[in-house]
């Protein structure tokens, strides 16, 4: 296992000297989006005044417009991920399709982006993040990104945190990095990260809960029974974040409203089932597995739960009776 404190690239390379056969392609698309991490993560320390000014739409002292922090995010994933080369095809939830940028005309790589989750808590100083989801181009159509969530090359995803970390998954366990602001270096922190068997929280929007299937509820109840305590922060990557480290379950479910849920399943579930079941926990649906789900269209939504395995499979058993 890596030492503690190995810094990001370091950590990459060594990752590839592993495949002999690797030709470095996802070691440099992993750090153009690592390097896309640090930029908006700047911008996110900056946010109580920028996001605030962008809002009043008005314009900074060098006489531009001040962009809101989704649009700057969604603008610096694409500028580095274009740049890089590696990727063929890019979809980010900012966007209505695909764009095939082209310095990637011979990138094997497509990725589909979430560049600022949890928006809503820009405001009020609470964690935000960016979540990617990288696969390998087949036909070079915006139809390559309805493949299953199991064919993911890497997923991860950035937390802006009390620190900014970058948590990802090439396929084989999940390693955490924190930023480090002193040498602007991300350095191992979280190596091999596995939920536990069995946690003490569950997250979800619980003002829903009328809204739900009387299998649902029936099932929260029983969380509660056991014991378990609440906490939904209301950024997904901020949820998943701590329910892969201290286990539990955090969904979104359908509701009688949202009759597929909230959350997007290429830019959202696909890549957070990945990194869950990576590092040991369940990815579900209700019924099946979010990685095994065919995607249809870019933007589908899809109801998700994700945890340890002891919340998950009650969870299947209360919905499935
Ligand atoms: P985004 O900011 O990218 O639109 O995503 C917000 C999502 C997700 O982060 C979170 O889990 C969910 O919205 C919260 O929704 P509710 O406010 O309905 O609980
Ligand atoms: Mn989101
Ligand atoms: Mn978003």
């Amino acid at each position: 296992m890596a030492k503690i404190g190995t810094d990001l690239n370091s950590f990459i390379l060594e990752e590839e000297r592993k495949h002999p056969d690797a030709t470095g392609s996802l070691t440099m698309a992993l750090m153009a989006i690592e390097a896309a991490a640090k930029k908006i993560a700047s911008h996110v320390r900056r946010a109580g005044l920028a996001d605030i000014l962008g809002k009043a739409g008005t314009t900074n002292v060098q006489g531009e417009e001040v962009q809101k922090l989704d649009v700057i995010s969604n603008n610096i994933m694409i500028e580095h991920l274009s740049a890089c080369g590696e990727f063929f095809a890019l979809a980010s939830e900012e966007l209505d399709e695909a764009i095939f940028p082209e310095e990637g005309k011979n990138g094997k790589y497509i990725i589909a982006f979430d560049p600022l989750d949890g928006s809503s808590n820009i405001d009020v100083n609470v964690s935000i993040g960016t979540i990617f989801s990288i696969q390998r181009k087949i036909n070079g159509t915006q139809e390559d990104f309805l493949q299953e969530g199991k064919n993911q090359i890497a997923a991860g995803y950035v937390i802006y945190g009390s620190s900014t970390m970058l948590v990802y998954s090439t396929g084989s366990g999940v390693n955490g990095f924190t930023l480090d602001p002193s040498v602007g270096m991300f350095l191992l922190s979280h190596p091999d990260i596995k939920l536990p068997e069995k946690g003490k929280i569950y997250s979800l929007n619980e003002s829903n809960y009328k809204k739900w299937d009387e299998p649902l509820r029936k099932y929260v109840d029983h969380l509660k029974d056991e014991g378990y305590t609440a906490r939904y922060i209301g950024s997904m990557v901020a949820d998943v974040h701590r329910t892969l480290i201290k286990g539990g379950m955090f969904g979104y479910p359908a509701d009688k409203k949202n009759v597929n849920g909230k959350l997007r399943l290429l830019y959202e579930a696909s890549p957070m089932a990945f990194l869950i079941e990576q590092a040991g926990g369940k990815s579900s649906t209700g019924k099946d597995s979010i990685l095994d789900i065919k995607p249809e269209k870019l933007h589908q939504r899809v109801p998700v739960f994700l945890g340890s395995k002891y919340e998950m499979d009650l969870l299947e058993k209360y919905m499935n009776e």
